[in-house]
């Protein structure tokens, strides 16, 4: 089979490099992929949004069948343009990516599905978003409804701050139209972690657990990023848990979607606050996470490309997920400067040295080859995911490849994984 793989970043580079393991993979193409993609696979440059684009290069190559990494195609209704032209493709619908292009939507449906999630109200009106806001109890959440690259999420713990915030994204609209809207919630306490499912719309198969680390510095300190690195599974989602977590969030979801006409076809990814054992939706996204998908996909035994056929032919049911017990931790190496301004162009040394060190696996994100050299080319640069059967052994491998890794400027966190500590040895780590 020849196989199109949308978008170009670390979460990309690990789905490619997966499905060149199956026996069904043929030729990958890659749009417009990245430094590394571009080893294993043909990139075209044509950018995730042009979508008349993506359909010609299919028909054009009689590519059979294509998949979708990040949310914008998904939000503009790619799916449904290649369904129109009888493409095969896998990704929910325009409609159902509203679960993630709509806080407002996503609330809405945890309400009629009974999802358990913080407790909140939308607004459109700035007067009424501020009189809603006296006299409540603080930290605040206050969310942009729409899509705003992470950054539409405000948590407020003064008065004015919330008000600031209310006024920032309806009156100003530093997010533009996706701040046409917002969603004040109340704030949750306890420690994140992220549920992904494949499904094909009736059949929900939960993938294994993990954690992201969004926070900038080490104990989660600094800004927001798009993610410095992930570890999985997580201890703190026992199988108790992830139990609870299918049969209340995840199957509640794709249901309520299918009872209200919805087909949800692809990837759901729950994002949760989990305290004393209650899991708290955070966030929907209907793709796979990144950079979670970097420390999953190592672990994942079952052919991907089998998985996909079967969520496309509804035959999810037929398939039996196959995990590798071992732990696997994604470190994501950025540039200086990021999450703010950064510089790019910067050359990389040291890849070919850091994949010896052996059960690791350097994913690119950022980078640009040219003339045998990788350039950086992005804020999130390269992911070194490692194997180990205890944690410390595959953080001592990823940060072992990473020291042989070099590049002007380059950040990293030292402490990916390491809240599973806590757990392991019995403690609640609280991230708030
Ligand atoms: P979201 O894009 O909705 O996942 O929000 C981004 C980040 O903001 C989350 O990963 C949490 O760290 C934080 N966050 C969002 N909503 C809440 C909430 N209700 N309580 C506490 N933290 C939150
Ligand atoms: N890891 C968070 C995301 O993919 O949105």
């Amino acid at each position: 089979m020849k196989v199109l793989v949308i978008g170009g970043g670390g979460r990309e580079h690990a789905i490619v490099w997966k499905l060149r393991k199956s026996p069904m993979v043929d030729k990958i193409y890659c749009a417009p992929g990245n430094g590394g993609i571009s080893q294993i696979a043909e990139c075209c440059s044509i950018s995730v949004e042009n979508i008349k684009g993506l359909i010609d290069l299919v028909k054009k190559e009689n590519i059979d069948f294509t998949v979708v990494g990040p949310e914008l195609p998904l939000s503009m209704g790619i799916v449904d343009e290649f369904s129109k032209e009888k493409l095969p493709i896998i990704g929910p619908c325009k409609e159902g990516a509203k679960l993630e292009s709509s806080k407002s939507f996503a609330k809405e449906i945890m309400r009629k599905a009974n999802v358990p999630t913080a407790f909140y109200k939308s607004f459109a009106s700035c007067d009424e978003a501020l009189s809603y806001l006296e006299n409540k109890r603080l930290p605040i959440v206050i969310k942009a409804d729409g899509l705003a690259a992470g950054k539409g999420v405000i948590i407020a713990d003064t008065p004015e701050k919330a008000m600031g915030a209310v006024r920032l994204i309806l009156e100003d609209r530093v997010f533009g139209d996706a701040g046409r809207k917002i969603v004040i919630e109340e704030f949750l306490r306890g420690e994140e972690a992220s549920m992904l499912a494949f499904t094909d719309g009736k059949t929900v198969l939960p993938m294994d657990s993990s954690q992201d680390h969004k926070r900038i510095y080490e104990d989660d300190k600094g800004p927001n990023t798009g993610g410095m690195g992930a570890y999985s599974p997580v201890p703190v989602v026992t199988p108790f848990l992830k139990e609870r977590i299918l049969k209340n969030v995840l199957e509640p979801v794709v249901f309520q979607l299918a009872e209200e006409g919805i087909e949800y076809q692809g990837i759901l990814y729950a994002g949760l606050m989990i305290s004393d054992d209650d899991p708290k939706v955070l966030e929907f996204n209907v793709r796979f996470g990144d950079p979670e998908i970097q420390a999953l996909l190592p672990r994942l035994e079952t052919d991907l490309m089998e998985i996909f056929l079967a969520m496309y032919e509804k035959k999810l049911h037929e398939i039996k997920l196959k995990w590798n017990p071992e732990y696997a931790v994604s470190v994501v190496l950025v540039s200086g400067g990021y999450p703010g301004d950064y510089e790019k162009n910067i050359d990389i040394q040291g890849l070919d040295e850091a994949a010896k060190i052996n059960k690791t696996v350097v994913f690119h994100a950022g980078t640009k080859f040219k003339n045998g050299i990788f350039y950086t080319a992005g804020g999130r640069v390269l992911n070194v995911t490692a194997l180990g059967k205890e944690i410390e052994t595959a953080q001592d491998r990823a940060y072992a490849a990473i020291k042989r890794i070099y590049f002007d400027k380059m950040q990293y966190r030292k402490d990916i994984g390491s809240k599973a500590f806590a757990h392991l040895k019995g403690k609640v780590y609280e991230t708030n």
